[in-house]
């Protein structure tokens, strides 16, 4: 089975991650390389950067490259109603909730938005498999980060709930009276959404640790603020045992000092894009500036061309 890899542009806000995912993806696609580049980040920029109207289904915006801007409002609902439909069939006594009714106030719970990107991401994964490049144009720092930590967090949640159950049950049997056998056990309708749920960001934590799956850029700017919110996801990250797989430095200027930063993110692979006096808007612009920067952008690159069909 073809499995595409997932490329993630992170960073500071507007440090350039919506313009390198989106250089990345036309330069990509010029190899040859299938590419689809999606919008993760609600705020929706490449429909600006690409001057097309984008959706969740996807455009096609040069030969090879697609995009997708994903609609979080249809993400979130579909995760509320997931947990809803949930309820109601574990519990079928507690009476129906209306989400439909509350839902304009529910969408802007904390916690939500994390969950939608995850869904959506899956989604994607899944449909575009067939793809060489899946390339994601990221939020800025901390709900990127929340969508990376999602399925570690989760997964210390799972580990508890499913002692927890299990226990349940051990009480059920004693105070029933009424052994039950180990089918009866494995019948339980809530262990096995635990479970379920154990797999899934298992699966979901195993694509992120895996360099050959999952690839993520910081984006900086040669700037002291970009530095220091840099470091700061870098750690973030190897928290949760993610690695970055390369730092590009963009809208670097001729006197851009750049050693400060170089010496931290040391032994991390480095590309450098210059500042533009163009405006990086709409294709020809994009292409212009692939092909002047080539040797920077086949730099982020660990193979050259794509495997002949
Ligand atoms: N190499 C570059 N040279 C000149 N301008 C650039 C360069 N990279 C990005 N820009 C400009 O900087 C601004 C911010 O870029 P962009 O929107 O890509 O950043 P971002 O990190 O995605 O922002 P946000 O956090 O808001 O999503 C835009 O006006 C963009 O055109
Ligand atoms: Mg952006």
């Amino acid at each position: 089975m073809n499995r595409a890899t997932n490329v993630f542009f992170m960073g500071k806000g507007g440090v350039g991650k919506s313009t390198s995912s989106a250089l990345f993806s036309v330069f990509l696609a010029q190899k040859g390389f299938q590419v689809l580049i999606v919008s993760l980040d609600p705020a929706h920029n490449q429909s600006d950067i690409f001057e097309r109207d984008l959706s969740d289904k996807p455009i096609q915006i040069a030969p090879n490259l697609s995009a997708i801007e994903i609609d979080q409002e249809f993400w979130i609902r579909q995760y509320l109603k997931d947990i809803h439909n949930q309820i109601n069939r574990t519990y079928s006594y507690l009476t129906a909730f209306n989400l439909e009714k509350y839902f304009s106030v529910i969408k802007y719970s904390p916690g939500l938005e994390e969950y939608a990107l995850i869904l959506a991401f899956e989604k994607i994964k899944k449909n575009f498999s067939q793809c060489d490049y899946l390339i994601f144009d990221m939020p800025p720092t901390a709900l990127g980060l929340k969508f990376f930590s999602l399925p570690s967090l989760s997964l210390i949640w799972i580990e508890h709930l499913l002692a927890l159950r299990k226990e349940i049950i051990k009480k059920r049997d004693l105070i029933t009276n009424i052994k039950l056998i180990k089918k009866e056990i494995e019948r339980d309708k809530v262990l096995n959404k635990i479970n379920d749920l154990r797999n899934q960001y298992q699966d979901l934590k195993d694509t992120f640790e895996d360099r050959k799956q999952t690839q993520i850029n910081l984006v900086l700017n040669p700037d002291k603020l970009s530095y220091a919110e840099s470091i700061r996801i870098v750690k973030a990250l190897q928290e949760i045992n993610i690695n970055l797989y390369r730092t590009i430095n963009n809208k670097m200027k001729l006197d851009s000092s750049v050693e400060d930063i170089n010496e931290v993110f040391a032994g991390i692979p480095r590309t450098n894009f210059p500042h533009s006096e163009t405006p990086l808007i709409g294709i020809h612009n994009l292409q212009k500036f692939v092909k002047a920067n080539g040797d920077q952008l086949e730099k982020q690159l660990s193979i050259s061309s794509p495997n002949p069909i």
